[in-house]
């Protein structure tokens, strides 16, 4: 039987990462309430290349790089964000349906926190599943340098896995020389974004990791990029996905070419082969040069175990819309192009390239926009959402959760998500219950996008 014990076995093996930072530091995260445990903000030298130390790169922690935060479902968490950065910053917990004081959005739910100040923020995370955190101020900057991690909610009743291995997959724009370059381009802000181009998942290249032979993987992953879309396959094991943007799935699906763009999540069962020494590979395969972002080595004598026995994951806690009652608003993205000041001290890219509904966001100055729709609270709305525009947006709403449906341009799967990546051409509905109040921002996760006018916010009262 696998108990507890082995599990941890199986994800320290599984997480050895270089430098030896593992088990210790990824369950140094649970913290109970009350004990609000410092979190720093702060620069580091990061091991990317071959060229020596990236200077400049930003993490959050003082152990494992990149950090895993673990929290309970259901179990009060707090952590006091310490901000040893020379510039300003909050941290958003994407995905967390918490109360909107704790959102960290800079002038609509917190003030921003100048480097030497702290910010406490205490939440209960309602939901069990895989979840991240970033800041969301200077957010181009910041992420890129590296600030981010992952959030693992868990739940007592999680099925067991052999091994769990955690993904943080993301790019860097580094130069020849292995240091940071420019963070954008204004002409590739205005398309796809700018992208990076040494490409990591736990901040190393192609990293392999060990898991039992013929083991059941849970594989936790999120995009964590500023700017890449990602269509992901596994070579060499059998691969199913049990939750998507932290919520499982109705029904498990083979992984095959499944794209999920900034800001999204999968949990992955992953069927190690039977043979030690056997690899399996998670790949990129969009666009020409497909990428492999990660390996798993089989090691020791095949488990022999069955993807199929593996228990369904709990269901979470969400509010199911209905539709019978349900108001619809509209939100219509758009291409703008006007110049506009680039001192806001979040970091303003000093254009707006997008809209939504008309209405660039400048989401970092104290006086933002009108919110684009009011909502009741505990009352149904659809988001009736097109993009007309020639670019893929994979499109954020801060702490409500909703289902996808009705689209024009593919088949969706039923489940309930915080991020929906819109195609070219796409109009789709996103149906949800507005069971949280405050002002929730809805932007597009590609951060220049963001940043450059596709950010607006939705009020709940
Ligand atoms: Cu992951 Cu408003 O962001
Ligand atoms: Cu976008």
């Amino acid at each position: 039987m696998l108990t507890r014990r082995t599990l941890m076995k199986g994800a320290l093996a599984a997480g050895a990462y270089a430098g030896g930072l593992g088990l210790a530091g990824r369950f140094g995260g649970v913290a109970s309430a009350g004990a609000a445990m410092p979190l720093v903000a702060r620069r580091t030298e990061a091991l990317i290349t071959d060229k020596g130390p990236t200077k400049g790169a930003m993490t959050y922690g003082e152990a494992e790089i990149p950090p895993v935060l673990r929290m309970r479902r259901g179990t009060p968490f707090a952590l006091r964000l310490d901000n040893r950065l020379d510039e300003p910053t909050t941290i958003h917990w994407h995905g967390l349906r918490i109360d909107n004081r704790m959102d960290g959005v800079p002038f609509l739910t917190q003030p921003y926190v100048y480097g030497g100040d702290g910010f406490d923020y205490a939440f209960t995370p309602p939901d069990a599943g895989t979840f991240w955190y970033h800041p969301h101020c200077n957010t181009l900057e910041q992420i890129g340098r590296g600030l981010a991690g992952l959030v693992v909610v868990e739940d007592p009743t999680d099925p067991a896995f052999d091994a769990e291995i955690v993904l943080n997959l993301r790019d860097w724009r580094l130069g020849g020389d292995g240091q940071f370059i420019a963070q954008f381009k204004p002409r590739d802000a205005a398309r796809a974004g700018t992208f990076g181009t040494v490409r990591t998942a736990n901040w190393r290249q192609s990293p392999q990791y060990d898991a039992p032979a013929g083991g059941l993987v849970r594989l936790r992953l999120a995009a964590t990029d500023v700017t890449r879309i990602l269509a992901l396959s596994v070579e060499g094991a059998e691969t199913l996905v049990i939750a998507a943007d932290g919520n499982p799935v109705a029904e498990r699906f083979a992984l095959d070419h499944l794209m999920i763009g900034p800001g999204q999540r999968l949990d992955l069962v992953l069927r190690m082969p039977d043979t030690e020494g056997a690899v399996a590979a998670l790949k990129d395969l969009r666009g020409t040069k497909p990428a492999t972002l990660a390996t798993f080595r089989a090691t020791g004598a095949s488990l022999k175990r069955n993807v199929a026995d593996l228990p369904a994951l709990a269901a979470n806690p969400l509010p199911e819309p209905d539709l019978s009652a349900a108001t619809e608003l509209p939100f219509i993205l758009s291409a703008s192009a006007e110049e506009r000041p680039k001192d806001g001290i979040c970091g303003s890219l000093g254009y707006n390239f997008w809209a939504i509904n008309k209405v660039p966001w400048a989401d970092d100055t104290g006086d933002p926009t009108a919110p684009l729709a009011e909502m009741k609270a505990g009352k149904t709305y659809i988001f009736n959402v097109e993009n007309p525009t020639p670019q893929v947006h994979p499109l954020h709403l801060h702490g409500l959760v909703f289902r996808p449906m009705n689209s024009n341009k593919q088949a969706i799967r039923p489940h309930f998500s915080d991020t929906y990546l819109i195609l070219p051409d796409e109009k789709v509905q996103l149906a949800l219950v507005a069971d949280n109040p405050g002002d929730w921002v809805f932007h597009c996760h590609i951060i220049e996008h963001q940043k450059t006018g596709m950010t607006s916010y939705v009020r709940v009262t």
